[in-house]
């Protein structure tokens, strides 16, 4: 080995390469690694007994026919791609228990060919004559790349057979018969159309997942199916004139729970995968997960045949430190050594930013992807072989107030068995691959089998004001796991200070108006108020920026005075709202007028405004998103009859009692010793040290969220005065 490449030996994690493990034995024994072949993982094991030997009624095990049927003519090749995949093996079978089923379980492995293969199947069996296919996904990323894929395997133009509809964008035609979607935009098409008449399919697909608009799809869908299909002893009544079929799929799913809340549905067991995945586990436990990562990365890249590598790491945070060190060894590399395309990947990135990772690894080059769990189910990432498992993942958790109002916290967790074998499985795609799993055996063996329902950790409050547009009580609906009475009361009275129920619990033309934008109900009662502030444009950019995936912000603990420094001109008085609008305000100027799309002025414009962000330590992902989820809302706008052009200019009082409006349970008066006490709840909270009015003293403040570290802090401040709280309708209903 070259002399230069000393630095990163010393680097190694465990002494041999792993696919070589036993070739290298006069090297340091720490640590080892324990291989395992993917067919030890347990928990998959476990499942197959239950599915095809372990339950009480028989149940349908497609397995493959004895003899390859002949084809007649040449595939192309991504026809016989499509061919070779386990999944096509057991097609006409597959078809017929569908067709026979009004929900069927479906459990196959990762790779397998479920989410790309059976709408295609379904639709060329005629089962989508009378409507659409829906597909859903928890995720946007997979519902775009799967629709492009499939698109490519039909033959058609995006948007064209097949298409997709993810939150604030949407390419779908006249001619879409398969529809890749996210489980929220479906929810929302229940709003217009609570039969969901226009699918004759719906294929829930990452079921064990267990998202919230999953659950709330799920529920639906069991009335859904009485109404359409009607009850089993109704069939044949004449009630089916629009039947439609379920199907629930994923790699890791409790079955037989699916099944019995469908009333014992058909699961059957989709065997065999493609490639074979090995596996393997860190003999001894890594308490630096982002080193680990690191040092995991440049022993395969040094050592291992070519393949890009996907490193799964919890948050933004560490994939961005990540990246800097992958960066900097990268160059250090003695020539000889393949480039390393270092590509993140996380939520908030836009359209552009995510098609890097999707886009050919340039010959002679390795892409190493750093990734939070938005690839962990569903996607194929083309040329990824090797996955390094951090075991970790983010979760969000929220912490339900008794006076309505609550707490998010988000916390990095040890993973669950499902997740694992998932992101395993990402590297089983195009051919064989390797997962090299940064914990040992043992920890992955003690890991929980899935992940709580997220029903049961988050803040119902925008999921009970969309039941409620469709007349359902979330406390009379069938669902899997229902929520805890806690944080149901906490929603409900979030939305009745909000106006969004009046004092029966009954939905007002305001929380009708609310439910109608794709934003938090706090956010849109603040873009409703704007309409009589008449300062709809200034609310629209404050609220897009909240609404994004990712912080403003970039903020740097080593940094912070040059940080301050750079964007002193951008601080407004009156805290972190306006402060936010003037930097989207500035951003924009930086670049110029836009002018259009493609020519030169708008080039400059773009690096213009790319330079200024940087300068101002200004995070250009979430505002390039935020111009975005700005230009679906003037949609909305438009539709609720809200003028969005609209603006009050320098003006802040209406900027700020609009926003008031929205976050009213968001209110804090300074106490005599200088902290500030909640309005409507018990808790002192402190301005976190990231927020422009950290060390200011003012009588009273609202704030975006509330956030748990060490001490309760609350993140996005603006000062307001006192005299706003007797014009805010929350005030008064209070009381009620
Ligand atoms: N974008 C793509 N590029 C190349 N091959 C792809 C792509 N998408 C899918 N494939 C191929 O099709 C196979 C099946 O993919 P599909 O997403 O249907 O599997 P799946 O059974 O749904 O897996 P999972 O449980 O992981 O979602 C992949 O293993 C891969 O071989
Ligand atoms: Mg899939």
């Amino acid at each position: 080995m070259p002399a230069a490449f000393a630095s990163t030996k010393k680097m190694r994690l465990f002494d041999s390469p792993p696919a070589k493990k036993h070739t290298t034995p006069h090297r340091k024994a720490i640590p080892k690694w324990v291989d395992v072949n993917d067919e030890d993982d347990r928990i998959g094991k476990r499942k197959r007994q239950n599915v095809n030997g372990g339950l009480k009624q028989p149940q349908a095990h497609i397995t493959p026919p004895r003899k390859k049927a002949r084809l007649s003519g040449p595939l192309t090749p991504i026809q016989e791609q499509r061919r070779l995949l386990p999944i096509a093996r057991g097609k006409d079978a597959l078809v017929q228990e569908i067709r026979a089923n009004d929900v069927t379980v479906l459990l196959g492995e990762t790779g397998s060919g479920k989410t790309t293969q059976i709408p295609q199947y379904l639709l060329e069996a005629g089962l989508a004559d009378s409507g659409l296919i829906g597909i859903t996904q928890p995720r946007k990323v997979a519902a775009t790349s799967l629709a492009a894929r499939v698109s490519v395997e039909q033959g058609t133009p995006m948007g064209g057979r097949v298409g997709y509809s993810v939150r604030f964008d949407e390419r779908t035609g006249p001619e879409t018969r398969i529809k890749y979607m996210t489980d929220g935009m479906l929810t929302r098409e229940l709003l217009g159309d609570p039969l969901l008449s226009k699918y004759a399919v719906i294929v829930i697909d990452e079921a064990h997942e267990r998202t919230l608009r999953t659950d709330l799809l799920l529920a639906n869908l069991k009335r859904i199916l009485r109404e359409r299909n009607g009850d089993a002893h109704d069939k044949g009544k004449g009630k089916q004139r629009n039947p439609l079929k379920v199907v629930i799929m994923s790699a890791t799913l409790d079955a037989e729970k699916f099944s019995q809340f469908f009333y014992n549905a058909k699961i059957i067991y989709v065997k065999g995968r493609q490639h074979p995945v090995k596996i393997y586990h860190c003999a001894q436990g890594q308490t630096d997960y982002v080193d680990a990562a690191l040092r995991t990365f440049f022993q395969i890249h040094v050592d291992q045949p070519p393949g890009d590598v996907l490193i799964f790491l919890p948050g933004q945070e560490d994939i961005e430190s990540l990246e800097k060190s992958v960066e900097l060894f990268a160059r250090q590399l003695p020539v000889g050594h393949a480039e390393v395309v270092v590509v993140p990947m996380f939520a908030a990135l836009q359209g552009p930013q995510m098609a890097r990772i999707f886009t050919a690894t340039p010959r002679g080059a390795r892409k190493c992807i750093l990734a939070t769990n938005i690839a962990e189910t569903s996607i194929t990432i083309p040329g990824v072989r090797y996955v390094i498992d951090t075991g970790k993942s983010k979760e969000k958790r929220y912490l339900a107030g008794h006076t309505g109002g609550g707490l998010d916290t988000l916390m990095t967790r040890d993973i669950t068995k499902s997740s694992a074998m998932q992101r395993a499985g990402r590297a089983g795609r195009e051919g064989p691959g390797f997962c090299y799993r940064l914990y040992t055996e043992e920890a992955f063996l003690a890991m929980a089998p899935t992940a709580e329902p997220e029903i049961l950790r988050c803040s119902l409050a925008q999921a009970i004001l969309q039941l409620l547009c469709l007349g359902q009580d979330i406390q009379e609906l069938d669902l899997m796991d229902a929520p805890d009475v806690d944080a149901i009361s906490s929603a409900l009275r979030t939305l009745f200070l909000l106006g969004a129920l009046d004092s029966h619990r009954a939905l007002t033309p305001l929380g009708r108006a609310m439910a109608s934008f794709p934003l938090e109900p706090a956010h849109a009662r603040a873009v409703i108020a704007s309409k009589e502030l008449a300062c709809t444009a200034e609310v629209l950019d404050v609220v897009s920026v909240l609404a994004a995936s990712s912080k403003l912000f970039v903020d740097a603990t080593d940094k912070r005075a040059e940080i301050a420094e750079a964007r002193r001109a951008l601080v407004h008085p009156t805290g972190d709202h306006l402060t936010l609008l003037n930097t989207v305000r500035a951003y924009r100027a930086a670049g110029g007028e836009p002018e259009k799309e493609g020519d030169e002025k708008e080039k400059v414009g773009r690096s213009a405004r790319r330079e200024w962000a940087r300068a101002h330590f200004v995070n250009e992902r979430t505002l390039k998103e935020a111009t975005s989820i700005r230009d679906q809302l003037r949609v909305s706008c438009t539709r609720a009859g809200i003028d969005w052009r609209t603006s009050c200019g320098e003006r802040e009082e209406p900027v700020l009692l609009s926003l008031a409006h929205g976050l009213a349970q968001n209110a804090a008066l300074i106490a005599p010793d200088g902290s500030y006490k909640q309005i409507m709840g018990q808790s002192v909270v402190k301005i976190h040290p990231g927020s422009s009015m950290a060390d200011k003293k003012v009588p009273a403040i609202i704030y975006d969220e509330l956030i748990y570290t060490n001490q309760i802090y609350a993140r996005g401040v603006s000062s307001i005065p006192k005299s706003f709280f007797a014009t805010l309708g929350a005030f008064n209903r209070r009381e009620a």
